[in-house]
């Protein structure tokens, strides 16, 4: 891999989970791969888990990782090709990326979207400048519309989970479910999501959501779209939990009727779903305590995942 920035930057998704779940068995095999090389994290958000376990993960092929919270830590970026800067901002990214390339031998970045500029966030203009001029390969830490490592994590946790608990030969059925939530927040984890499983190929997968919160085709392709929570639940084996606000009304958040926040009560329609979320989750809004809190929860585990995946995706690209 020369970059990891979607599931399309990747030839085999079973082959890099295998990878990933070997790592999980044998930490350091690999501790030598990193050595004398240097990974740059760079974070124009917050962070607690993908910062952590890429720094985790990193260590452990023996690499050296710098985490630099450019976002509140440095000077104010511009992107803008042509741009006067007698504003805000204070360096080019033009500047700022090739000097990182010397730095480091990996960068990787968090962005965020503006939620106000729908072609600017889903041309990944961001990312795609640090490729651009960095010269090294880049990983996302999560971007503007797709957060990659979070799904390559959620397919080695759905993998962990059914060869623990699945018997049938059948796909899983997963479901997608929309959730409440105090503010508006990015498509990424849901997009990604999406992406990630229609490209794995080995689920039967739905999603499910009020009216106006169609997520972009582009991701969606291939999955049974629904608007009822109840209907769609129905014998599921996987539920992941997520908000987002509007693609079509991008960035807001249209009204909608009913409770779509998950409960137990709601679970027992389904196939003793097992329930996830990327995390930080509000509980009792998005999720309420009684799943978290119970049997039904991959939440810690499909988290602590996130460094078997970051330490898969970092050897590829050290041996690019
Ligand atoms: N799920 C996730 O990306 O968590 P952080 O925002 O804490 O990194």
């Amino acid at each position: 891999m020369k970059q990891f920035i979607s599931s399309n930057d990747v030839p085999s998704i079973s082959t890099l989970i295998n990878q990933a779940l070997i790592y999980k068995s044998s930490p350091r095999k690999d501790e030598l791969l990193g050595k004398n090389k240097r990974l740059g994290c760079l974070f124009l958000n917050p962070s607690m888990r993908t910062r952590l376990s890429t720094q985790v993960a990193a260590q452990q092929l023996g690499m050296e990782c710098v985490v630099f919270n450019i976002g509140t830590e440095g000077w104010a970026m511009e992107f803008e090709d042509g741009a006067i800067m007698n504003g805000t901002t204070a360096e080019h990214v033009k500047d700022a990326a090739p000097i990182l390339g010397k730095y480091f031998d990996v960068l990787a970045i968090r962005t965020f979207p503006s939620l106000k500029n729908k072609d600017a966030d889903y041309s990944e203009h961001v990312i795609h400048q640090f490729i651009k001029y960095a010269g090294i390969p880049v990983l996302s830490l999560e971007t503007a519309t797709l957060h990659p490592l979070q799904s390559l994590t959620d397919l080695i946790t759905i993998e962990e989970a059914m060869s623990a608990n699945f018997t049938s030969k059948r796909k899983p059925k997963i479901v997608l479910t929309w959730a409440p939530h105090v503010k508006a927040l990015p498509q990424c984890v849901a997009n990604s999501f999406a992406q990630w499983i229609n490209a794995w190929g080995e689920a039967d997968f739905t999603i499910v959501h009020p009216q106006g919160y169609e997520l972009s085709e582009e991701f969606t392709r291939g999955a049974t779209i629904s608007h009822n929570q109840e209907e769609a639940l129905q014998h599921a084996d996987f539920i992941y939990v997520k908000n987002w606000s509007s693609y079509n009304d991008y960035g807001n958040t249209p009204a909608y009727q009913g409770n779509w926040m998950l409960t137990l009560e709601k679970l027992k329609s389904t196939n003793q779903a097992k329930v996830m979320h990327c995390l930080p989750v509000r509980r009792n809004v998005e999720l309420a305590d009684e799943i978290l809190d119970s049997e039904h929860s991959l939440v810690t585990q499909q988290a602590a995942n996130r460094v078997w995946a970051a330490q898969a995706v970092i050897a590829n690209l050290l041996e690019k």
